[in-house]
């Protein structure tokens, strides 16, 4: 694709990226993890380049290969996650959390393979860092965009999410449709803004919608002057 397509309208930004899930370990061969499969994020990873921008892609485990111009950092866990995410936050000018962050991870990584028994199995889980919260409380010059994957009331828990956090604007997605959210190539959001505002998008692929939200970081940017 021509580098030169969309005049580097992104060039001079420093952009982290998060995608994909984490997987959260039980013992040396099991994890708990979830559906997202990081197509969002390697999408959004993909456009900012091309658009210019100097791009950090933290990414949990994923077959997608690298973008084009990305610099790419691997991560498994929600607290590896966290730590890639802090050591580049200083630096950036935005973030944009695609990321699938387990809320849980078991509260004990068993050593060795666990192995069955007759009676039930119960795991204990302990809460992960909130990453992205986090950023909003130390928020300096960053731009932050937030995520949403919700199965119901999706304009109330994310307009909640976007005030708790410190977000610029949160894409919110009910992950109960059919073409929505994860495993899917095409996305169907509600983008909400810090003023308030909310702006429905019809179903359209990753990619697309990847555009979309770097158009409205781009208006962000040009806001602050
Ligand atoms: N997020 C994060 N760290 C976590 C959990 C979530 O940085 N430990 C980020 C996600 O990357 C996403 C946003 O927060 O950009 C919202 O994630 P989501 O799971 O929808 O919301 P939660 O705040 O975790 O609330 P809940 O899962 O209870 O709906
Ligand atoms: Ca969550």
């Amino acid at each position: 694709e021509n580098h030169f397509a969309h005049g580097q309208s992104l060039a001079g930004r420093r952009i982290l990226v998060t995608a994909a899930g984490t997987e959260e370990a039980l013992d040396p061969v099991r994890f708990l993890g979830n559906r997202s499969t990081g197509r969002m994020g390697f999408a959004v990873a993909a456009e900012a380049a091309r658009r210019g921008a100097e791009v950090i892609l933290v990414a949990g485990p994923t077959p997608l290969a690298t973008p084009t111009g990305v610099r790419r950092v691997d991560v498994r866990s929600a607290r590896d996650m966290h730590a890639a995410v802090r050591a580049e936050y200083d630096g950036v000018d935005a973030v944009i959390k695609a990321a699938a962050v387990a809320d849980y991870r078991p509260a004990e990584m068993a050593e060795h393979k666990i192995k069955k028994s007759d009676g039930e199995l119960t795991l204990k889980l302990t809460r992960n860092p909130d990453i992205l919260y986090e950023l909003g409380q130390q928020k300096k010059h960053q731009i932050l965009v937030g995520f949403a994957a919700e199965t119901q009331n999706v304009a109330e828990y994310a307009r909640g999410k976007l005030a708790k956090k410190n977000l610029d604007f949160i894409v919110a997605n009910n992950v109960a449709e059919q073409d929505a959210g994860f495993g899917v190539p095409t996305n169907h959001v509600q983008i909400f803004y810090a003023d308030g505002r909310a702006e429905d998008h019809p179903l359209m692929a990753k990619a697309a919608l990847a555009g979309v939200i770097l158009d409205r970081l781009e208006e962000t940017f040009q806001k602050r002057g």
